[in-house]
């Protein structure tokens, strides 16, 4: 059960091993190719998240039959695409972004009609980044505002391939469209502003789905389908960003992250926190559908001021990355992250809250955050709702002298339910 709020007296020391949930675009996409392969995958460590919860209530809502045998390991019976059946009720996407674009776009490629619906901040989001290059395709995807807000109402089918150019960096969208391009005659060819995550290329090529990377910013589709898999879904790399900047930051830490996904375009904060002169090492020990997992080994160090302009490298690990800045000595500047505005909170604006909170001065505009590292000081914290702003939070409140507060804790519920457990046991020292 987690708590409405949870207490924290620090600094707690971090030290032993730990292992964190699984990756949850990983686990997000592993569904989606799992239904729209024929035949029965078999998924273990899938991320235990709400968000990944989401997207398999949606995919069984349109009949794919999904069996758990423990609670992170199921077996999903694939139906192929033209198994997919009209849903009878609106599919309900919670706080999920990234099941609400993924869906549209395995949808346009359907003959039937699909509505989309979530929380009131997944329904203030913007969605046109998606609906609108599905109807070049061809699909018929409407909503609030101008197509613009979900409820989103999708009636697919009889798509046909193209060349795309995205107007937005988003592994969310080029993913919608490489699900549509599957399921469109022809070749759908699509081209993003700058290369985003690449999660969805990696599993379809290793599930010989007919997915081609022409460049770092062109992916081709054919029609056609992934073959059925297993796969042991390797841990969160943003998830294991909250242990590195928490055993950074924490006097006296020394911790091993284990079987964490190292996809290059996924550990941007490694690169901020060694430019911060963090002592953090990642080493690769296996490949799992594409990807390269390995560890990380973090030392805490004392950190310095340095600037961050995040490509989508590391968008997600922002709020645990201004925490690192708090507890940097010198003035950090995190530039070109506009994007921000529109994820689970209004994050730079979250963000600049819940640092003010700890004594920290912070100047935010547009599309950037200024960060005067000091020493913050215990503080009363809110979430906004936000996951990463409660997870973020608690990490500086595992670092800092005397007890804080996490309001709103049980948002973290969308992406690491366990979390106070995990810090707990490293704070215990036996690790996992
Ligand atoms: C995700 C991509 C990112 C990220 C999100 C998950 C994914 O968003 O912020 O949490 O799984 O593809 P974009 O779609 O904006 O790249």
């Amino acid at each position: 059960m987690i708590g409405p709020e949870i207490t924290i007296a620090g600094p707690r020391p971090l030290r032993g091993t730990v292992r964190v949930p699984g990756d949850k675009g990983i686990s997000h996409r592993a569904l989606l190719s799992a239904s729209l392969a024929s035949g029965r995958s078999t998924i273990r460590g899938l991320a235990d998240g709400d968000d990944v919860q989401s997207t398999r209530r949606a995919i069984e809502q349109l009949g794919v039959r999904v069996k758990a045998s423990e609670p992170s390991t199921v077996a999903v019976l694939g139906t192929g695409a033209s198994g997919l059946r009209e849903p009878d009720a609106v599919i309900d996407c919670g706080n999920s972004g990234t099941t609400m674009r993924m869906l549209t776009g395995l949808l346009a490629g359907r003959p039937f009609l699909s509505v989309l619906g979530g929380d009131s901040s997944l329904q203030a989001r913007p969605m046109g980044r998606v609906a609108r290059p599905l109807r070049a395709l061809g699909a018929r995807v409407d909503g609030r505002a101008e197509g613009e807000l979900a409820p989103l109402v999708i009636r697919g089918g009889g798509l046909t391939g193209r060349r795309i150019e995205l107007d937005v960096v988003s592994a969310q969208v080029k993913t919608a469209m490489i699900l549509a391009g599957l399921q469109a005659e022809g070749v759908t060819e699509v081209v993003e502003p700058a290369p985003s995550r690449d999660h969805t290329e990696r599993m379809l090529e290793a599930l010989a789905a007919p997915v081609t990377r022409l460049d770092d910013r062109t992916t081709r589709v054919e029609a056609g389908a992934p073959t059925p898999f297993e796969v042991d879904v390797p841990g969160d790399p943003s998830s294991a960003a909250l242990f590195a900047v928490a055993a950074c930051i924490t006097p006296g830490s020394s911790i091993v992250v284990e079987d964490v996904c190292l996809n290059p375009r996924r550990l941007g904060f490694v690169e901020a926190l060694r430019a911060m002169g963090a002592r953090v090492d990642a080493e690769q020990t296996s490949e799992r559908l594409g990807e390269p997992v390995g560890r990380l080994t973090v030392e805490a160090s004392p950190l310095v001021a340095t600037t961050i302009r995040p490509d989508e490298g590391m968008i997600d690990e922002i709020p645990v990355l201004a925490v690192a800045a708090a507890f940097a000595d010198g003035v950090t500047e995190i530039r070109g992250v506009a994007e921000l505005r529109v994820k689970e909170s209004d994050r730079i604006n979250t963000i600049g809250q819940e640092l003010t909170q700890m004594g920290v001065a912070v100047e935010t505009k547009q599309d950037a955050l200024t960060i005067r590292g000091g020493k913050p000081r215990p503080a009363m914290f809110k979430s906004h709702g936000d996951h990463r702003i409660a997870l973020a939070a608690a990490v500086a409140a595992n670092a800092m002298p005397g007890e804080s507060t996490v309001r709103g804790w049980r948002s973290v519920a969308v992406s690491y339910p366990r979390f106070a457990d995990d810090l707990g046991t490293l704070a215990g020292g036996t690790g996992s």
